[in-house]
């Protein structure tokens, strides 16, 4: 009923009527999100979908998923499900528990006699708690026992009392030995399963990232691991001590009465119960928590990226109406997921009062009539809380092992991800021929394109029986409209995606047969989207080459033509850039990415519009320096300023993905077609 109430009160109106719903709100003019952009939020940032069915985001919700539906929701009837959204996944389950757990636990699986060990300190350390409150026994009745004289008594307590400080101090150093080599261990197994997310994502073909968006995956890095962390820094060695003492206290309830042993242990499966239905709700909500945190975070990624986009457009309210809806969307999960978790300890803990109060009863009861020791009785109460913490430490520890599995879900899923086509075994290595490499096969530098046919998705074909033919050290030019497939020429070149039909040959090579990382290491490539990373000038450009000397990287930018720019920044060389280049204008950073392909001596270039925002006088400076450059190179130029690609040996015309014209500048003008129409800017006048 809760659950139902909790998802009545849909965002807009808790935002009203909740006080909690509105700290740090900007007044109460909240705009109302439409249901499809609601939804669209929670697809596009977290890859969350929503289940159709009553009162869903499907056909069967009324007013869901039409703007103005809020006034239409259902307000949950009987036979009506909670109006609004409904997370795919309800129920919450990771998928596959036992998998995931097992996986988790190969992690762990190098430092096993370190385990073995813990689990030896854990074994000890609940041993020594059990025994060492069993001598309470002989103590108090040694106590209240009318057999001994006062200095005996005396001398019998101070005696116990020493035996269990010894006990307890032993104790306490295995639970020291036990965090300690427990953290490093689970500490090993998180840097690995970090280090494997990475690596995976670096080897995720581009394809992946056009589907997930950054704040998602950067999730999993963080909230994800975190959780899966938190499992094994502490819950493995509490869920063993937990059921070793829980083991232990039984016996010891029984080898202590065996009739208030079975009065307590009837209550157990109420108790287990009540915490199997809290724990079922609390491990619901955790994975709907982590799954709407990597919708904020997505939703945080991109307005911080697209901040001047948002301001140019005015979208700042917009912005932050729709990061309010997943925040409050969040909100409700964590309200959720955390008073499931939170009042797990309190309610198992009041319950278990009452086996308390049953078992003091009842032995108080048998002390009077079958003559029950009193010691007996004090150890046994003592117990019965012994026994009832282990079974609320274990019910809790699972919303940690649920809120773990779930965020190792997540992170598995990327990692069980296809990664892009692994290099057949013989594979063959290129190399320059200017730069020869013991065991590659230097390549002159032809590239040839057979009737290749590709798509980005299945049924959308971007290019359609491409042909192209680049002779080593020829100039090739793509032109033709914005859309035409230009960059996915380029972008299959390179391997970034693989085609359907057709093949690519660089000099005879198919190259699926050349190693993904030989191939693009003999291609340089000036990208569209300019990007820069934190660092010096000097390291972006060597990024192009990690060995180059110094006295490359000023050459690499004389070419083009950064070095005059270079040079009045204040540190020169050595200033550091930041936020991808955030502090140089649009056209410095396209000649710091020219020359970081240009310092690089692969015999093959690639240039898609690298020069679109630099002025055309540079234009040209840059254009002499990389003739000079392209003299042993074959070139692919991708221009839309058409004088840029005019002395090409080769002009390809693409359009609609297919190429309709091909020839010189001279032929291509003299045909009076599509190029001609692009050249003169005749288009219009068609
Ligand atoms: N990652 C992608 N996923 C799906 N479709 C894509 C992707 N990248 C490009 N496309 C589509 O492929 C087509 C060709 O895109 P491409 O980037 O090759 O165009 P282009 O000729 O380089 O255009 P421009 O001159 O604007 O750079 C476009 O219709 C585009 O929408
Ligand atoms: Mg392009």
């Amino acid at each position: 009923m809760t659950d139902r109430t909790m998802e009545e009160t849909r965002s807009v109106e808790r935002v009203e009527t909740d006080p909690a719903g509105g700290r740090g709100r900007i007044g109460e003019k909240r705009k109302e999100i439409s249901e499809e952009r609601k939804e669209i939020l929670l697809r596009r940032y977290g890859n969350i979908k929503m289940a159709a069915g009553p009162g869903g985001m499907g056909p069967g919700g009324p007013g869901a998923g039409k703007p103005g539906g809020a006034g239409r929701r259902r307000q949950g009837g009987p036979g009506g499900g909670p109006p609004g959204m409904r997370f795919a996944m309800a129920g919450g389950k990771p998928k596959n528990a036992s998998a995931t757990m097992k996986r988790l636990l190969d992690y762990i699986g190098k430092d096993k006699y370190k385990i073995l060990f813990v689990l030896a300190c854990v074994l000890i350390s609940s041993l020594t708690g059990l025994g060492g409150s069993y001598i309470l026994r002989p103590v108090i009745n040694n106590l209240v026992s009318a057999d001994y004289t006062t200095q005996e008594k005396v001398h019998n307590l101070m005696l116990g009392i020493l035996v269990m400080a010894g006990i307890y101090i032993f104790g306490v150093i295995c639970t020291y030995l036990q965090q300690r080599i427990m953290i490093r261990v689970s500490q090993n197994a998180l840097v690995k399963i970090r280090e494997d997310l990475f690596r995976k994502i670096q080897r995720l073909p581009l394809k992946y990232h056009d589907t997930h968006t950054h704040g998602d995956i950067m999730s999993r890095f963080t909230n994800d691991l975190d959780a899966v962390g938190e499992m094994l820094n502490h819950t493995m060695v509490q869920i063993f001590s937990g059921t070793i003492t829980l083991i232990g206290t039984v016996t010891l309830m029984f080898v202590t009465n065996w009739i208030l042993a079975v009065v307590t242990i009837v209550t157990t499966p109420f108790l287990a119960y009540v915490g199997s239905l809290i724990g079922k709700q609390s491990r619901k909500y955790f994975t709907q928590q982590q799954q709407v945190l990597g919708a904020v975070n997505g939703y945080i990624e991109e307005t911080m990226t697209g901040q001047k986009v948002i301001k140019v457009f005015c979208h700042e309210e917009t912005a932050i109406d729709e990061f309010e809806f997943l925040s409050d969307e969040l909100r409700k999960r964590q309200m959720k997921a955390q008073f499931f978790g939170g009042i797990m300890g309190p309610v198992m803990g009041n319950l278990s009062q009452v086996s308390y109060a049953l078992s003091a009863a009842v032995g108080g009861v048998l002390c009077l009539t079958v003559n029950f020791d009193i010691g007996g009785l004090t150890i046994f109460t003592n117990y019965s809380r012994h026994f009832s913490r282990p079974v609320n430490e274990l019910s809790m520890q699972m919303n940690v092992i649920y809120a773990a599995l779930a965020g190792a879900e997540r992170v598995f899923e990327v990692m069980d991800e296809a990664p892009e086509a692994p290099d057949p075994a013989n594979a063959i290595e290129i190399c320059s021929e200017v730069d020869r490499k013991p065991g590659a096969r230097p390549i002159r530098g032809e590239v040839v394109l057979k009737d290749v046919t590709f798509g980005y998705v299945p049924g959308v074909t971007v290019l359609r029986h491409v042909n192209v033919t680049a002779k080593p050290g020829r100039k090739i030019a793509f032109v033709g409209s914005t859309g035409a497939g230009k960059t996915t020429v380029t972008n299959l070149i390179n391997r970034f995606y693989e085609i359907e039909e057709g093949e690519i040959l660089i000099d005879g090579i198919n190259i699926k047969k050349i190693k993904k990382d030989s191939l693009r290491s003999n291609i340089a490539m000036v990208l569209q989207d300019t990007h820069l990373f934190s660092g010096t000038v000097r390291e972006n450009i060597r990024y192009g080459r990690p060995d180059a000397t110094d006295d490359e990287v000023i050459a690499a930018a004389k070419v083009a033509c950064a070095h005059s720019f270079i040079e009045r920044l204040p540190e020169g060389y050595d200033t550091v850039l930041e936020g991808d280049g955030a502090n140089l204008s649009q056209g410095e950073r396209q000649l710091l990415n020219i020359a970081r392909a240009a310092i690089s001596k692969a015999p093959i270039l690639i240039l898609d519009e690298a020069t679109s925002s630099v002025d055309t006088r540079t234009e040209r400076l840059i254009q002499q320096g990389m003739d000079q450059l392209m003299k042993n190179r074959t070139t692919f130029v991708i221009a839309h300023r058409l004088s840029t690609v005019r002395n090409a040996d080769l002009i390809i015309v693409l359009e609609n993905g297919e190429i309709i014209e091909q020839g010189t500048h001279e032929e291509l003008l003299a045909l009076g077609g599509r190029y001609y129409q692009l050249y003169t800017g005749a288009i219009e006048l068609d």
